[in-house]
């Protein structure tokens, strides 16, 4: 049982892998009109021909190849795609390349770095918040933003700020705790 539980983690599917299978409709859709979008991604220009209405969710995976961003349910119901736009929260599944030009956005890739992690990371990881894994990179961009609007958020303002934001493993208790610890960092900094 455990060898083939291992071998089926090494096989990719559109699932596991956050998958390209809403990208790929929209490149067998046709007469889908196509636009260049100029923005930047954790500081860095970004300029892309895409279709329109292409999430960027898939831009960010499928153009430019950061696959940190997951593909959780598509329609804005998990919070698995979490990223920063223009210094918001936003689910990436719901947003369109036409709202793209001149944006900011950050990512899980962007928001901190191994030498200067963001204090949700650091906090994330002395708490050992994760178990699969799949839905963190949502959570802790969330929790960011969170951390942004409310330095010192209670617990009832956590659990609402959170509250779109799914773990299947039920990682909750850990991820607010990790918030408040988070509130500590920043205090200290
Ligand atoms: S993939 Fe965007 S909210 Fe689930
Ligand atoms: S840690 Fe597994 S889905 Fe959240």
């Amino acid at each position: 049982m455990r060898a083939r539980n291992f071998f089926a983690l090494l096989t990719p599917s559109p699932t596991s892998m956050g998958g390209n299978v809403d990208y790929l409709r929209y490149k067998t859709k046709t007469e889908r009109p196509a636009m260049q979008a100029s923005f930047t991604v954790n500081g860095r220009p970004q300029q892309v021909d895409v279709p329109e209405d292409m999430p960027l969710l898939w831009v960010l995976r499928d153009i430019l190849g950061m696959t940190g961003t997951k593909y959780g349910c598509g329609i804005a119901q998990c919070g698995a795609c979490t990223v920063h736009l223009n210094g918001e929260a936003v689910r990436s599944c719901q947003v369109g390349a036409y709202d793209l030009e001149g944006a900011e956005i950050t990512t899980i890739e962007g928001l901190g770095t191994p030498d200067a992690p963001h204090p949700a990371q650091e906090a994330w990881i002395e708490m050992q918040v994760a178990q699969c894994g799949y839905c963190q990179s949502g959570q802790i961009m969330q929790a960011a933003a969170l951390l942004k609007d409310i330095p010192v958020p209670t617990d009832a303002e956590i659990d609402d700020a959170m509250s779109g934001n799914l773990c299947r493993c039920a990682s909750y208790p850990r991820i607010r705790a990790a918030i408040h610890l988070a509130t500590t960092k920043i205090g200290g900094r």
